[in-house]
Protein backbone atom coordinates (compact mmCIF):
# COMPACT_ATOMS: atom_id res chain seq x y z
CA UNK A 1 0.00 0.00 0.00
CA UNK A 2 2.89 2.34 1.09
CA UNK A 3 4.97 1.66 -1.62
CA UNK A 4 2.04 2.19 -4.41
CA UNK A 5 1.30 5.31 -2.15
CA UNK A 6 4.72 6.59 -2.98
CA UNK A 7 5.34 5.39 -7.03
CA UNK A 8 1.61 7.24 -7.68
CA UNK A 9 3.96 10.35 -5.65
CA UNK A 10 6.33 9.90 -7.98
CA UNK A 11 4.98 9.73 -11.25
CA UNK A 12 2.96 13.69 -10.40
CA UNK A 13 6.44 14.90 -9.65
CA UNK A 14 7.95 16.76 -13.04
CA UNK A 15 11.12 16.03 -15.11
CA UNK A 16 13.96 17.92 -14.44
CA UNK A 17 14.36 21.43 -16.31
CA UNK A 18 15.59 21.33 -19.86
CA UNK A 19 19.32 22.00 -20.46
CA UNK A 20 18.51 25.33 -22.64
CA UNK A 21 22.73 25.00 -24.67
CA UNK A 22 22.10 24.41 -28.18
CA UNK A 23 23.58 21.08 -29.10
CA UNK A 24 27.27 21.58 -30.03
CA UNK A 25 27.83 23.64 -26.75
CA UNK A 26 26.34 20.99 -24.79
CA UNK A 27 28.40 18.14 -26.29
CA UNK A 28 31.66 20.15 -25.90
CA UNK A 29 30.44 20.73 -22.10
CA UNK A 30 29.53 17.41 -21.53
CA UNK A 31 33.25 16.32 -22.59
CA UNK A 32 34.72 18.37 -20.35
CA UNK A 33 34.41 16.00 -17.23
CA UNK A 34 35.80 18.83 -15.24
CA UNK A 35 34.68 22.40 -15.92
CA UNK A 36 32.11 21.59 -18.41
CA UNK A 37 29.81 20.22 -15.75
CA UNK A 38 30.04 24.17 -13.94
CA UNK A 39 29.00 25.11 -17.93
CA UNK A 40 25.79 23.45 -17.93
CA UNK A 41 25.00 23.95 -14.02
CA UNK A 42 25.20 27.83 -14.99
CA UNK A 43 23.10 27.58 -18.44
CA UNK A 44 19.99 24.96 -16.86
CA UNK A 45 20.25 25.04 -12.75
CA UNK A 46 21.53 22.33 -10.64
CA UNK A 47 19.76 20.15 -11.60
CA UNK A 48 19.09 19.69 -15.26
CA UNK A 49 18.30 17.12 -18.21
CA UNK A 50 19.71 16.97 -21.39
CA UNK A 51 20.60 14.55 -24.73
CA UNK A 52 23.55 14.17 -26.85
CA UNK A 53 21.71 12.29 -29.54
CA UNK A 54 18.55 9.92 -30.26
CA UNK A 55 17.42 8.18 -27.26
CA UNK A 56 18.17 4.80 -29.21
CA UNK A 57 22.26 5.85 -29.46
CA UNK A 58 22.83 7.80 -25.92
CA UNK A 59 20.56 7.34 -23.18
CA UNK A 60 19.26 10.97 -21.41
CA UNK A 61 21.13 12.49 -18.97
CA UNK A 62 20.28 14.24 -15.79
CA UNK A 63 23.50 16.47 -13.84
CA UNK A 64 23.31 17.08 -10.67
CA UNK A 65 25.30 19.61 -8.97
CA UNK A 66 23.34 20.86 -5.80
CA UNK A 67 24.53 18.90 -2.63
CA UNK A 68 20.68 17.34 -1.91
CA UNK A 69 20.34 15.76 -5.48
CA UNK A 70 23.85 14.56 -4.90
CA UNK A 71 22.50 12.77 -2.07
CA UNK A 72 19.52 11.64 -3.59
CA UNK A 73 21.60 10.06 -5.90
CA UNK A 74 24.86 8.73 -3.95
CA UNK A 75 22.93 7.67 -0.98
CA UNK A 76 20.73 5.05 -2.61
CA UNK A 77 21.86 1.59 -0.98
CA UNK A 78 19.94 -0.66 -3.46
CA UNK A 79 20.05 -1.78 -7.13
CA UNK A 80 17.53 1.68 -8.27
CA UNK A 81 20.95 3.07 -9.17
CA UNK A 82 24.11 1.23 -10.68
CA UNK A 83 27.35 1.17 -12.06
CA UNK A 84 26.04 -0.31 -15.42
CA UNK A 85 27.00 3.30 -17.52
CA UNK A 86 29.08 2.90 -20.84
CA UNK A 87 32.01 4.09 -18.91
CA UNK A 88 31.93 1.18 -16.25
CA UNK A 89 31.34 -1.28 -18.60
CA UNK A 90 34.35 -0.04 -21.36
CA UNK A 91 36.50 -0.43 -17.85
CA UNK A 92 35.38 -3.86 -17.35
CA UNK A 93 36.09 -4.67 -20.49
CA UNK A 94 39.43 -3.19 -21.29
CA UNK A 95 41.07 -3.84 -17.39
CA UNK A 96 38.61 -6.38 -15.97
CA UNK A 97 35.93 -6.61 -13.26
CA UNK A 98 36.93 -5.12 -9.63
CA UNK A 99 35.73 -3.39 -6.77
CA UNK A 100 34.87 -0.02 -8.64
CA UNK A 101 33.28 -0.99 -11.87
CA UNK A 102 31.19 -3.80 -10.96
CA UNK A 103 27.48 -3.54 -11.32
CA UNK A 104 25.80 -3.94 -7.74
CA UNK A 105 25.06 -7.97 -7.10
CA UNK A 106 28.76 -8.95 -7.39
CA UNK A 107 29.60 -5.90 -5.93
CA UNK A 108 27.80 -6.06 -2.55
CA UNK A 109 29.85 -9.28 -1.73
CA UNK A 110 33.38 -7.88 -2.72
CA UNK A 111 32.74 -4.66 -1.15
CA UNK A 112 31.82 -6.92 2.06
CA UNK A 113 35.31 -8.67 1.26
CA UNK A 114 37.22 -5.70 1.13
CA UNK A 115 36.19 -3.25 3.47
CA UNK A 116 37.63 -4.92 6.39
CA UNK A 117 41.32 -4.54 4.75
CA UNK A 118 40.71 -0.60 4.57
CA UNK A 119 39.38 0.50 7.88
CA UNK A 120 41.04 3.20 9.81
CA UNK A 121 42.72 1.11 11.91
CA UNK A 122 44.15 -1.47 9.10
CA UNK A 123 45.61 1.00 6.68
CA UNK A 124 48.27 2.11 9.63
CA UNK A 125 49.70 -1.02 8.01
CA UNK A 126 50.54 0.11 5.33
CA UNK A 127 52.17 3.41 6.44
CA UNK A 128 55.49 1.34 6.82
CA UNK A 129 57.59 2.96 4.49
CA UNK A 130 55.78 6.24 2.88
CA UNK A 131 57.51 8.80 4.76
CA UNK A 132 61.04 7.54 3.40
CA UNK A 133 59.65 7.22 0.51
CA UNK A 134 58.94 10.84 0.48
CA UNK A 135 62.47 11.69 2.05
CA UNK A 136 64.36 9.77 -0.83
CA UNK A 137 62.59 11.21 -3.58
CA UNK A 138 63.68 15.01 -1.89
CA UNK A 139 67.52 13.50 -1.42
CA UNK A 140 67.15 13.66 -5.44
CA UNK A 141 66.52 17.26 -5.86
CA UNK A 142 69.05 19.95 -7.09
CA UNK A 143 69.28 22.49 -4.32
CA UNK A 144 67.95 25.49 -6.04
CA UNK A 145 66.89 23.79 -8.77
CA UNK A 146 63.69 23.52 -10.43
CA UNK A 147 61.84 20.11 -10.60
CA UNK A 148 58.39 18.76 -12.25
CA UNK A 149 56.37 18.33 -9.08
CA UNK A 150 54.19 16.33 -10.59
CA UNK A 151 56.51 13.87 -12.04
CA UNK A 152 58.04 13.69 -8.61
CA UNK A 153 54.77 13.06 -6.77
CA UNK A 154 54.05 10.40 -9.38
CA UNK A 155 57.71 8.85 -8.52
CA UNK A 156 56.91 9.06 -4.40
CA UNK A 157 53.44 7.22 -4.42
CA UNK A 158 54.32 4.82 -6.71
CA UNK A 159 57.50 3.80 -4.78
CA UNK A 160 55.65 4.55 -1.56
CA UNK A 161 52.98 2.19 -2.97
CA UNK A 162 54.97 -1.00 -3.90
CA UNK A 163 57.40 -0.57 -1.12
CA UNK A 164 55.14 0.27 1.51
CA UNK A 165 51.88 -2.22 0.51
CA UNK A 166 52.42 -4.27 -2.80
CA UNK A 167 56.09 -5.67 -1.60
CA UNK A 168 57.17 -4.57 -4.94
CA UNK A 169 60.13 -2.09 -6.01
CA UNK A 170 58.22 0.02 -7.99
CA UNK A 171 61.00 2.10 -9.27
CA UNK A 172 62.69 1.46 -12.45
CA UNK A 173 59.16 -0.20 -13.75
CA UNK A 174 56.52 3.31 -13.69
CA UNK A 175 56.26 2.18 -17.64
CA UNK A 176 54.79 -1.26 -16.36
CA UNK A 177 52.32 0.68 -14.16
CA UNK A 178 51.33 4.84 -15.47
CA UNK A 179 51.58 4.28 -19.17
CA UNK A 180 50.01 1.16 -19.39
CA UNK A 181 46.88 1.98 -17.02
CA UNK A 182 46.47 5.64 -18.44
CA UNK A 183 46.60 3.93 -22.41
CA UNK A 184 43.83 1.57 -21.41
CA UNK A 185 41.62 3.86 -19.29
CA UNK A 186 41.84 6.44 -22.07
CA UNK A 187 40.77 4.16 -24.64
CA UNK A 188 37.73 3.37 -22.33
CA UNK A 189 36.51 6.32 -21.93
CA UNK A 190 37.07 7.71 -25.62
CA UNK A 191 34.75 4.62 -26.26
CA UNK A 192 32.43 5.01 -23.24
CA UNK A 193 31.45 8.25 -24.87
CA UNK A 194 31.01 7.75 -28.63
CA UNK A 195 27.52 7.92 -29.87
CA UNK A 196 28.07 4.75 -31.99
CA UNK A 197 30.80 2.11 -30.96
CA UNK A 198 32.38 -0.48 -33.45
CA UNK A 199 32.62 -3.77 -31.77
CA UNK A 200 35.18 -4.26 -29.54
CA UNK A 201 36.83 -7.09 -30.87
CA UNK A 202 38.09 -5.19 -34.24
CA UNK A 203 41.95 -5.23 -34.34
CA UNK A 204 41.80 -1.56 -34.63
CA UNK A 205 44.93 0.26 -33.53
CA UNK A 206 43.06 1.78 -30.39
CA UNK A 207 41.66 -1.59 -29.08
CA UNK A 208 45.41 -2.83 -29.72
CA UNK A 209 46.87 -0.93 -27.96
CA UNK A 210 44.69 -1.10 -24.94
CA UNK A 211 44.56 -4.74 -24.88
CA UNK A 212 48.24 -4.76 -24.92
CA UNK A 213 48.63 -2.25 -22.15
CA UNK A 214 45.91 -4.48 -20.21
CA UNK A 215 47.80 -7.92 -20.33
CA UNK A 216 51.58 -6.01 -19.16
CA UNK A 217 49.47 -4.57 -15.81
CA UNK A 218 47.76 -8.27 -15.23
CA UNK A 219 51.31 -9.55 -15.39
CA UNK A 220 52.49 -7.34 -12.87
CA UNK A 221 49.63 -7.87 -10.67
CA UNK A 222 49.79 -11.80 -11.27
CA UNK A 223 53.92 -11.51 -10.18
CA UNK A 224 53.11 -9.37 -7.15
CA UNK A 225 50.67 -11.94 -6.28
CA UNK A 226 53.23 -15.03 -6.94
CA UNK A 227 56.22 -13.70 -5.12
CA UNK A 228 53.85 -12.99 -1.97
CA UNK A 229 52.41 -16.44 -2.12
CA UNK A 230 55.97 -17.53 -2.45
CA UNK A 231 57.80 -15.72 0.39
CA UNK A 232 54.41 -15.09 3.23
CA UNK A 233 57.32 -12.73 4.73
CA UNK A 234 57.24 -10.60 2.39
CA UNK A 235 56.29 -7.16 3.64
CA UNK A 236 53.22 -6.30 1.48
CA UNK A 237 50.64 -6.01 3.81
CA UNK A 238 47.99 -5.12 1.10
CA UNK A 239 48.65 -8.01 -0.65
CA UNK A 240 48.23 -10.64 2.37
CA UNK A 241 45.19 -8.62 3.42
CA UNK A 242 43.50 -9.41 -0.51
CA UNK A 243 44.62 -13.17 0.46
CA UNK A 244 43.29 -13.40 3.73
CA UNK A 245 40.16 -11.50 2.97
CA UNK A 246 36.83 -13.20 3.46
CA UNK A 247 33.05 -12.53 3.02
CA UNK A 248 32.08 -11.95 6.49
CA UNK A 249 28.35 -13.56 5.07
CA UNK A 250 29.52 -16.37 2.69
CA UNK A 251 33.16 -17.12 4.15
CA UNK A 252 34.25 -17.12 0.64
CA UNK A 253 37.72 -15.65 -0.10
CA UNK A 254 38.90 -14.32 -3.43
CA UNK A 255 40.68 -16.62 -6.21
CA UNK A 256 43.47 -15.73 -7.60
CA UNK A 257 42.00 -13.83 -10.56
CA UNK A 258 40.18 -11.77 -8.50
CA UNK A 259 42.89 -10.54 -6.15
CA UNK A 260 44.86 -9.36 -9.29
CA UNK A 261 41.57 -7.72 -11.02
CA UNK A 262 41.59 -5.90 -7.77
CA UNK A 263 45.43 -5.38 -7.37
CA UNK A 264 45.18 -3.48 -10.61
CA UNK A 265 42.71 -1.15 -9.19
CA UNK A 266 44.79 -0.38 -6.31
CA UNK A 267 48.28 0.03 -8.18
CA UNK A 268 45.72 2.97 -10.13
CA UNK A 269 44.19 4.21 -7.62
CA UNK A 270 46.23 3.97 -5.04
CA UNK A 271 49.21 5.98 -6.65
CA UNK A 272 47.71 8.14 -9.67
CA UNK A 273 45.14 9.96 -7.94
CA UNK A 274 47.32 10.81 -4.23
CA UNK A 275 49.93 11.73 -6.88
CA UNK A 276 47.98 14.57 -8.37
CA UNK A 277 46.50 15.34 -4.78
CA UNK A 278 50.18 15.95 -3.65
CA UNK A 279 51.18 17.88 -6.62
CA UNK A 280 48.40 20.28 -6.49
CA UNK A 281 49.26 20.51 -2.78
CA UNK A 282 52.80 21.02 -3.37
CA UNK A 283 52.36 23.76 -5.99
CA UNK A 284 49.16 25.16 -3.88
CA UNK A 285 51.84 25.71 -0.84
CA UNK A 286 54.14 27.33 -3.50
CA UNK A 287 52.22 30.09 -4.31
CA UNK A 288 50.83 30.37 -0.66
CA UNK A 289 54.22 31.08 1.60
CA UNK A 290 51.84 31.36 4.60
CA UNK A 291 50.57 28.06 4.45
CA UNK A 292 53.51 26.56 3.82
CA UNK A 293 55.51 27.95 6.63
CA UNK A 294 52.37 27.14 8.81
CA UNK A 295 52.51 23.18 7.67
CA UNK A 296 56.74 23.83 8.16
CA UNK A 297 55.96 24.92 11.74
CA UNK A 298 53.22 22.16 12.48
CA UNK A 299 55.96 19.56 10.75
CA UNK A 300 58.95 21.39 13.39
CA UNK A 301 57.15 20.05 16.47
CA UNK A 302 56.96 16.14 15.75
CA UNK A 303 60.34 14.16 16.41
CA UNK A 304 63.34 14.09 14.58
CA UNK A 305 63.34 10.87 12.06
CA UNK A 306 60.92 9.79 9.87
CA UNK A 307 56.87 10.49 9.95
CA UNK A 308 54.98 7.31 10.85
CA UNK A 309 51.04 6.91 10.77
CA UNK A 310 51.58 8.20 14.97
CA UNK A 311 52.34 11.87 13.90
CA UNK A 312 48.77 11.59 12.05
CA UNK A 313 46.93 13.56 14.91
CA UNK A 314 49.38 15.79 14.95
CA UNK A 315 49.23 17.13 11.43
CA UNK A 316 45.99 18.46 11.92
CA UNK A 317 46.64 21.77 9.55
CA UNK A 318 48.74 19.10 6.91
CA UNK A 319 45.36 17.56 6.49
CA UNK A 320 43.59 21.15 5.91
CA UNK A 321 46.01 21.43 3.14
CA UNK A 322 45.13 18.18 1.58
CA UNK A 323 41.34 19.03 2.31
CA UNK A 324 41.56 22.01 0.46
CA UNK A 325 43.51 20.53 -2.55
CA UNK A 326 41.07 17.88 -2.99
CA UNK A 327 38.17 20.41 -3.25
CA UNK A 328 39.54 22.67 -5.85
CA UNK A 329 41.59 19.27 -7.50
CA UNK A 330 39.27 16.46 -6.89
CA UNK A 331 40.97 13.91 -9.14
CA UNK A 332 37.98 11.96 -9.80
CA UNK A 333 35.74 15.41 -10.76
CA UNK A 334 32.24 13.76 -12.31
CA UNK A 335 30.80 10.45 -11.68
CA UNK A 336 28.52 8.95 -13.65
CA UNK A 337 25.26 6.03 -12.71
CA UNK A 338 22.44 4.80 -14.54
CA UNK A 339 19.11 5.00 -13.10
CA UNK A 340 17.95 1.50 -13.07
CA UNK A 341 13.89 2.74 -11.65
CA UNK A 342 12.18 5.70 -11.72
CA UNK A 343 13.86 7.22 -8.68
CA UNK A 344 13.31 11.26 -6.91
CA UNK A 345 15.88 13.54 -7.52
CA UNK A 346 15.92 16.93 -5.62
CA UNK A 347 12.23 17.09 -6.90
CA UNK A 348 12.37 16.04 -10.02
CA UNK A 349 11.31 12.47 -11.18
CA UNK A 350 14.28 11.08 -12.84
CA UNK A 351 12.98 8.29 -15.65
CA UNK A 352 14.58 4.46 -15.50
CA UNK A 353 17.15 4.39 -18.38
CA UNK A 354 18.49 7.91 -17.39
CA UNK A 355 22.11 8.34 -17.16
CA UNK A 356 23.21 9.97 -13.87
CA UNK A 357 25.62 12.60 -13.95
CA UNK A 358 27.48 14.20 -10.32
CA UNK A 359 29.24 17.11 -10.66
CA UNK A 360 31.83 16.80 -7.69
CA UNK A 361 34.02 19.39 -8.89
CA UNK A 362 31.29 21.54 -9.76
CA UNK A 363 29.54 21.25 -6.03
CA UNK A 364 33.01 21.99 -4.09
CA UNK A 365 33.47 25.20 -6.78
CA UNK A 366 29.68 26.41 -6.37
CA UNK A 367 30.06 29.89 -5.96
CA UNK A 368 26.38 29.62 -4.08
CA UNK A 369 28.39 27.43 -1.27
CA UNK A 370 31.69 28.57 -0.44
CA UNK A 371 33.35 31.39 -0.22
CA UNK A 372 36.12 33.15 -2.94
CA UNK A 373 35.89 29.78 -4.19
CA UNK A 374 38.89 29.52 -6.53
CA UNK A 375 40.55 30.64 -3.20
CA UNK A 376 43.08 28.27 -1.58
CA UNK A 377 42.09 28.50 2.24
CA UNK A 378 43.26 25.57 4.20
CA UNK A 379 41.27 27.29 7.09
CA UNK A 380 37.74 26.00 6.06
CA UNK A 381 38.80 22.89 6.99
CA UNK A 382 39.28 23.79 10.30
CA UNK A 383 37.39 21.75 13.10
CA UNK A 384 34.81 24.92 13.55
CA UNK A 385 34.56 25.28 10.00
CA UNK A 386 34.20 22.13 8.94
CA UNK A 387 31.22 21.60 11.15
CA UNK A 388 29.39 24.17 9.34
CA UNK A 389 29.65 22.29 5.84
CA UNK A 390 26.83 20.05 4.52
CA UNK A 391 27.81 16.58 4.08
CA UNK A 392 27.41 16.10 0.39
CA UNK A 393 28.92 20.25 -1.17
CA UNK A 394 32.40 17.90 -0.31
CA UNK A 395 32.53 14.76 -2.11
CA UNK A 396 36.44 14.25 -3.00
CA UNK A 397 35.87 10.83 -2.07
CA UNK A 398 32.17 10.27 -2.83
CA UNK A 399 29.68 9.29 -0.74
CA UNK A 400 27.02 6.47 0.22
CA UNK A 401 27.67 3.08 -0.22
CA UNK A 402 30.27 2.91 -3.18
CA UNK A 403 32.38 6.28 -1.94
CA UNK A 404 35.97 5.56 -1.99
CA UNK A 405 37.10 2.31 0.15
CA UNK A 406 40.86 3.49 -0.04
CA UNK A 407 39.89 7.23 1.29
CA UNK A 408 41.85 6.20 4.78
CA UNK A 409 44.92 4.81 2.95
CA UNK A 410 45.10 8.03 0.50
CA UNK A 411 44.88 10.53 3.56
CA UNK A 412 47.70 8.69 5.46
CA UNK A 413 49.67 8.51 2.05
CA UNK A 414 49.44 12.25 1.15
CA UNK A 415 49.62 13.61 4.81
CA UNK A 416 53.07 12.08 5.41
CA UNK A 417 54.19 12.39 1.81
CA UNK A 418 53.21 16.15 2.05
CA UNK A 419 55.25 16.58 5.53
CA UNK A 420 57.60 15.46 4.87
CA UNK A 421 58.46 17.31 1.86
CA UNK A 422 57.77 20.25 3.37
CA UNK A 423 59.91 19.72 6.60
CA UNK A 424 63.04 18.67 3.98
CA UNK A 425 62.68 21.10 1.27
CA UNK A 426 60.74 24.62 0.76
CA UNK A 427 58.76 25.00 -2.39
CA UNK A 428 58.64 28.11 -4.52
CA UNK A 429 55.96 26.97 -7.59
CA UNK A 430 56.82 28.69 -10.65
CA UNK A 431 53.70 29.15 -12.61
CA UNK A 432 50.68 30.46 -11.44
CA UNK A 433 48.05 28.20 -12.39
CA UNK A 434 47.88 24.49 -12.38
CA UNK A 435 47.06 23.59 -15.51
CA UNK A 436 43.82 20.32 -14.93
CA UNK A 437 43.09 17.46 -17.76
CA UNK A 438 40.91 14.57 -17.44
CA UNK A 439 42.14 11.07 -19.10
CA UNK A 440 40.43 9.34 -16.63
CA UNK A 441 40.87 10.88 -13.84
CA UNK A 442 42.01 14.40 -13.38
CA UNK A 443 45.83 15.09 -13.45
CA UNK A 444 48.60 17.66 -14.30
CA UNK A 445 47.85 19.29 -17.68
CA UNK A 446 51.10 19.93 -17.79
CA UNK A 447 54.50 19.66 -16.04
CA UNK A 448 54.57 21.54 -12.68
CA UNK A 449 57.49 23.55 -12.06
CA UNK A 450 58.82 24.52 -8.55
CA UNK A 451 62.14 25.56 -7.82
CA UNK A 452 63.19 23.61 -4.50
CA UNK A 453 65.74 24.80 -2.11
CA UNK A 454 66.33 21.90 1.27
CA UNK A 455 64.52 23.75 3.97
CA UNK A 456 66.63 24.86 7.10
CA UNK A 457 65.08 25.78 10.52
CA UNK A 458 63.98 28.82 11.63
CA UNK A 459 63.76 29.84 7.53
CA UNK A 460 60.47 30.82 6.44
CA UNK A 461 59.55 29.98 3.01
C1 LIG B 1 43.13 11.23 -3.21
C2 LIG B 1 42.90 9.99 -3.51
C3 LIG B 1 41.59 9.42 -3.96
C4 LIG B 1 40.45 10.03 -4.39
C5 LIG B 1 40.18 11.52 -4.54
C6 LIG B 1 39.49 9.00 -4.69
C7 LIG B 1 38.20 9.22 -5.14
C8 LIG B 1 37.25 8.25 -5.29
C9 LIG B 1 35.85 8.48 -5.59
C10 LIG B 1 35.24 9.86 -5.84
C11 LIG B 1 35.23 7.28 -5.64
C12 LIG B 1 33.73 7.05 -5.86
C13 LIG B 1 33.42 6.82 -7.30
C14 LIG B 1 31.94 6.82 -7.61
O1 LIG B 1 31.10 7.26 -6.81
O2 LIG B 1 31.64 6.40 -8.72
C15 LIG B 1 36.23 6.27 -5.40
C16 LIG B 1 35.97 4.91 -5.39
C17 LIG B 1 36.95 3.98 -5.21
N1 LIG B 1 38.27 4.20 -4.85
FE1 LIG B 1 39.14 5.97 -4.54
N2 LIG B 1 40.06 7.78 -4.44
C18 LIG B 1 41.34 7.99 -3.97
C19 LIG B 1 42.25 7.04 -3.57
C20 LIG B 1 42.03 5.70 -3.58
C21 LIG B 1 42.96 4.69 -3.10
C22 LIG B 1 44.30 5.00 -2.45
C23 LIG B 1 42.37 3.48 -3.34
C24 LIG B 1 42.87 2.11 -3.03
C25 LIG B 1 44.06 1.77 -2.73
C26 LIG B 1 41.08 3.73 -3.96
C27 LIG B 1 40.21 2.75 -4.38
C28 LIG B 1 38.91 2.99 -4.76
C29 LIG B 1 37.96 1.92 -5.09
C30 LIG B 1 38.25 0.44 -5.14
C31 LIG B 1 36.73 2.55 -5.36
C32 LIG B 1 35.42 1.87 -5.71
C33 LIG B 1 34.61 1.61 -4.45
C34 LIG B 1 33.29 0.89 -4.71
O3 LIG B 1 32.66 1.11 -5.75
O4 LIG B 1 32.89 0.14 -3.81
N3 LIG B 1 40.90 5.07 -4.07
N4 LIG B 1 37.45 6.88 -5.17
Amino acid sequence: MVELRLESTLAELPLAPKNPLPYRQRRRAAKSFHTGMETLRDAGGPITRFTLGPRLLAPPLVLATSPGAIRDILSIKDDSVDKTTSVFVEMRRVLGANLSNLPYEPWLSRRRTLQPVFTKQRVREFGGHMAQAAESVCDEWPDGGVVDLDAESRKLTLRALGRSVLGIDLDHRADEVDQPLRVALKHAMHRAILPVRVPSWLPIPGARRARAASTKVHRLAQEILRSCRADPTRVAPLVHALIDAKDPVTGESLSDEEICEELIIFLFAGHDTTATTLAYALWALGRNPECQDRVAAEVAELPDGPLTVDDMPRLNYTVQVLRESLRLCPPGPTGTRMACRDIEVGGYRVPAGTMLVVGRMAVQRDPGLWDAPLKFDPDRFSPDNMKKLDRWQYIPFGGGPRSCIGDHFAMLETTLALATVIRRAEIDSVEEEFPLAVHFTMIAGAPIPARVRPRRPGVSA
